[in-house]
Order: structure tokens, then C-alpha cells, then sequence
């Protein structure tokens, strides 16, 4: 069964999203809103709600940038954890996987934030693990810049071990409450990590009980060598970043088969991209919706949203030029920036051209059409091994959710290739993952001391 995961992204994930007439109109700090849309996506029988996290306000240094900046690149937003533990209260079944960085956070506070939603929600919560690329992010956390990409990444993989190993501190019948004995916890069912590693050294154990799914899920995106091989070996799905079927076929079969040397079989990994919808009754409405979004965007504001991907100037040359030379990929560098900087070589594409390409979906694949023409292209995708199903960035929000709900999802339900209501109990039951045991499957453990 395919996977459907919505990011919520505010006012619409199109650069001029926003501008559209049917995009909410008030602050992106509107709980009514991220909750209207968890219960749009919960109607739809989606799997979990994503939200995207930074740690800083960006391109301040550059003032024409930021002057032309957009919501979803999220100048304000909310802390994504807070935001999720209150959707839970007003949400049955939906997943609620929020962004969470290893690089300025603590795992001790971390495995507790992730235990807490899971508790809150009755087992829905994951937790999409990133390293934080943007330099900014340093700066407010005492730090002059950012860490480099391997040691983020050897301070991830460490960090995720101990909050795996927090998350496994009580067995699940570790709380007898036994008002007639006066016991109240089993203290043979308490583990203390005692985690003394490079990066980390936390004692344990944690104070909350085992959370309702064993583990809260965890997500990752990070497209690098180093990224792909922490998910391959940690994670239960990986969010894609592909411009083509084709470039999800490899990134597909790549991380699956990653897997095996850490005694995991392919399917306890879902491999997720991200796709942009512009669907309508017809053709033409898809269009002309597609159309009106582009007239949004002024070449400026493409130009130096160019510029910020490609972490370079482009506003000093000719919009039909070819894409100037730009630096390598530095300790910013990102996924995004190499599929650009490579479609635009490949292709000889202007500047215009490039952003024009880039700019309607912020990077992922467009579909557009009628719901048949996206369930065809959608089911093309995950029969073809490009997928297990699709993170859905709306372009404009909640017309473009609404219309995937009420259109695209019905037609995935009739070719069976999507539920038609929620099983199990826990989102990762729903995402037709396992439920991991405790490290300490043997009786007794540690005693707490
Ligand atoms: C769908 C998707 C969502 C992402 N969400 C976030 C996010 O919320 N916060 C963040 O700091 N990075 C996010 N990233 C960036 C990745 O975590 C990662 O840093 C990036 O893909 C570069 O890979 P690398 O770190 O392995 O070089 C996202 C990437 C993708 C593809």
C-alpha cells in the first residue's frame, strides 16, 4: 500500500503560493490553520503530517533575498514539536512527524519531546532527523560556524543510538500501580544507558515510560553517501529529494540495498520523494492553475531565489544567459543545489529558464493534470520501484490539499493502490512497519541504581 505523507508548508509550498486568492490570507502563526489541514489530510486517510524545521531566521546578510522572501521558507513559523503535540489533541489517526535538528539539540531532551507526542497521540509520533546544512543555524547556538557535513554526521549517528537506547529505559509493564501493594514501578524493569561516547555522554534513564510504538518512527532525509547510510541503517522512511522517475529509481534501489549489511530487510525502510500536485477537474483548470502560480513569481524574486540555491549572486548577470560558473559544493551544500547546478549543465539552461524549472515545486517533480492523469503518473512511480509512496507539497494552501483529497485520493482508492480507511494502531503499524523490541529483551536488565 502506498504511503501519503502532507506537508502542511503554511500558506503553499509554491514560491507565490501565497499571493494566490485562494491561500489563506492571515500569519503562517495560526494553530487553526496546521490544524485544519492535519484534519484535511486525516479525511484523506493520509499516513502523517510533515513539518520542515530550521533553527534561524536565514538571509538576513543578504538583504535583497530576504526582502523577497516567502512563507514556506519559514522567516516565522512554529516550533514544530510544540505545534504537533497540540494537532494530536485535535486528530485521531494521522502520524505527526516533526524536524528535529542532532546538531543544536540534545538527545536526552529529544528522545523526551518524541516519547511525550508519542504518549500524547496514543502512538503517531515520528521524527525526521536532520543535521542542520545552513551556516546560520550556528550562530544561535554558541557556535561561530557550522559544523562540517562528516562531523554532523558522526555526531548524528551517535545521537540516535542514545535516543534509541533512551526510548528502551522501561519495559512496557514497568509501571505495575498496584495501589493494594503500594508499588507503584518494577525497578528490575529499568535500564540506565551509561552512554559515554565522542559526542555525548548521558547516564539515563529516561523519565518517561516506553513510548506506545517502542521506537516513535524516524525520518531522515539527508541525500548524501553519509546520509543515505545512516537512514539505511536507522531509519523506518527516508523522504527523497529526485527531479525524475528515473533518479528515484536509483536513489530507490540504492538505499535498499544499503540495508542488508545492517540485518535489514528493504521493506522496513519506506522510501518517500517529495512531489508537487497541480491537479483540477480539467486539463485546462490545471493549467491555467499552474499558469496563474508562475504570473505570481517576479524575475527578481526568481533570480535570487536562484541565487540562494545555487549560493551565488546571479542578479548582476543577463536572465537569458547560461548559468554562470558557481562554487563547488561547500559545507552548505545541499541536494537541491547539485540537481540545479547539474539540470541546468546538462540541459544549457538560462538563468530564467532554471528558475522557471526549479521555482513551481522548490525543487521535487511536478505532476499536473486531471486526478486519472495524477494517479496515473503516481502509480507509474510506485509500481515502477521509485518509490513507496509520496510526501505531497501543495502548492497552494488548503485549495491544492483539498482538491488532492477530494480528487486524486478517490481515484488511488478505486485503482487499490491506496487504504480506504486507517488499521492498526500506531502509525507505524499504518505505515506497515515493525515494531522494534527493546535492546533489553532479557529479563531483569539493569537495574536502575
Ligand atoms: C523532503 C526533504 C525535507 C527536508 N527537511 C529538512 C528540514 O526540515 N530541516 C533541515 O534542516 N533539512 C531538511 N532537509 C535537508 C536534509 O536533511 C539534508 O540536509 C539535505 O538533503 C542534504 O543532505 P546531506 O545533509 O546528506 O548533505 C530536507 C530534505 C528533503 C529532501
Amino acid at each position: 500500500m502506498m504511503n501519503l505523507i502532507m506537508m502542511p508548508n503554511a500558506t503553499g509550498a509554491h514560491l507565490g503560493g501565497w499571493r494566490h486568492p485562494d491561500a489563506w490570507t492571515d500569519t503562517v502563526m495560526n494553530l487553526g490553520h496546521v490544524v485544519e489541514a492535519a484534519q484535511i489530510a486525516e479525511r484523506g486517510k493520509f499516513d502523517a503530517v510533515f513539518l520542515a524545521d530550521g533553527n534561524a531566521v536565514r538571509e538576513m546578510d543578504k538583504p535583497a533575498l530576504f526582502a523577497a522572501n516567502f512563507p514556506s521558507a519559514r522567516p516565522a513559523g512554529f516550533e514544530p514539536a510544540t505545534v504537533l503535540s497540540a494537532v494530536a489533541m485535535k486528530t485521531e489517526k494521522i502520524g505527526l512527524v516533526a524536524t528535529t535538528t542532532t546538531s543544536y539539540d540534545e538527545p536526552y531532551s529529544v528522545a523526551r519531546r518524541f516519547a511525550s507526542i508519542d504518549h500524547i497521540s496514543n502512538g503517531r509520533a515520528g521524527w525526521n532527523v536532520v543535521t542542520s546544512q545552513y551556516a546560520g543555524d550556528a550562530l544561535n547556538y554558541s557556535r561561530d560556524e557550522n559544523f562540517g557535513r562528516d562531523e554532523r554526521y558522526d555526531r548524528a549517528e551517535e545521537f540516535v543510538e542514545v535516543v534509541k537506547g533512551l526510548w528502551d529505559s522501561w519495559d512496557e509493564d514497568a509501571f505495575p500501580q498496584d495501589k493494594a501493594t503500594g508499588q507503584y514501578l518494577d525497578p528490575g524493569k529499568v535500564h540506565t544507558l551509561n552512554h559515554k561516547g565522542t559526542h555525548f555522554s548521558v547516564k539515563g534513564p529516561l523519565n518517561i515510560a516506553r513510548p506506545p510504538q517502542g521506537h516513535p518512527l524516524i525520518f531522515m532525509a539527508g541525500q548524501s553517501d553519509r546520509g543515505r547510510e545512516l537512514a539505511a541503517k536507522q531509519a523506518d522512511a527516508m523522504f527523497g529529494a529526485g527531479d525524475s522517475m528515473e533518479s528515484c529509481q536509483r536513489a530507490y534501489a540504492d538505499i535498499k540495498s544499503r540495508m542488508a549489511k545492517y540485518g535489514r530487510a528493504p521493506d522496513e525502510l519506506r522510501f518517500i520523494p517529495g512531489i508537487s500536485i497541480f491537479v483540477g477537474r480539467t486539463e485546462k483548470e490545471a493549467d491555467d492553475f499552474y499558469r496563474e502560480l508562475q504570473d505570481l513569481i517576479s524575475p527578481t524574486l526568481g533570480v535570487h531565489y536562484l541565487s540562494k540555491i545555487v549560493d551565488r549572486d546571479l542578479t548582476q548577470f543577463d536572465l537569458d544567459e547560461e548559468l554562470p560558473e558557481v562554487p563547488a559544493t561547500v559545507k552548505s551544500g545541499t541536494s537541491l543545489r547539485t540537481y540545479v547546478i547539474e539540470m541546468a549543465r546538462r540541459e544549457k539552461l538560462t538563468i530564467r529558464q532554471t528558475y522557471q524549472r526549479v521555482v513551481p515545486a522548490l525543487g521535487s517533480p511536478v505532476v499536473k493534470g486531471t486526478p486519472a492523469q495524477v494517479a496515473d503518473k503516481l502509480e507509474e512511480w510506485y509500481r515502477g520501484k521509485a518509490c513507496d509512496g509520496f510526501m505531497i507539497s501543495n502548492p497552494v494552501m488548503p485549495r491544492a490539499l483539498l482538491n488532492f483529497v477530494g480528487m486524486v485520493v478517490p481515484e488511488l482508492q478505486k485503482r487499490g493502490l491506496f487504504r480506504k480507511d486507517y488499521e492498526g494502531d500506531t502509525l507505524r503499524q499504518r505505515m506497515g512497519l515493525p515494531t522494534p523490541a527493546s535492546r533489553y529483551t532479557s529479563q531483569g536488565g539493569l537495574a536502575a541504581e
